[in-house]
């Protein structure tokens, strides 16, 4: 879904939300199970150049709070495959490993 589509759906879904929703469980859960994609910080892509001079294709990377972001995903597919992600949402996480599913290594 192009960016300007998902801010749309964000506002017209989550428009009066608060800082403060962001710490409750429930927010995430029915947030998770209408929005399928989100992209908090940045892509992979532009961090890749500065991260990866650090990484070792073995290395154990722990995404701490993952949602339902691509970033552990294009992670596994430069490479580094040995990623755990977690988050308190059992919706998102049950969706990412559905959409994971080929990805054999990663673990949620
Ligand atoms: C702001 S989103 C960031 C998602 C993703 N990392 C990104 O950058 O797009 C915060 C995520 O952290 C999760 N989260 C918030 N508090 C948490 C907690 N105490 N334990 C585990 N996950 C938590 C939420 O369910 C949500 O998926």
């Amino acid at each position: 879904m192009e960016q300007n589509k998902i801010e749309e759906k964000k506002e017209k879904l989550f428009g009066n939300e608060k800082n403060s929703d962001y710490g409750k469980q429930e927010y995430w859960e029915e947030r998770f199970e209408e929005e399928e994609e989100y992209e908090w910080l940045c892509k992979y892509k532009d961090i890749s150049p500065y991260l990866e001079p650090y990484l070792k294709k073995e290395d154990k990377i722990l995404i701490v709070g993952c949602g339902n972001s691509l970033f552990s995903t294009e992670l596994y597919d430069a490479g580094f495959e040995n990623v755990i992600n977690i988050d308190f949402s059992e919706i998102c996480i049950e969706k990412m490993k559905k959409n994971n599913e080929k990805r054999t290594k990663m673990k949620w």
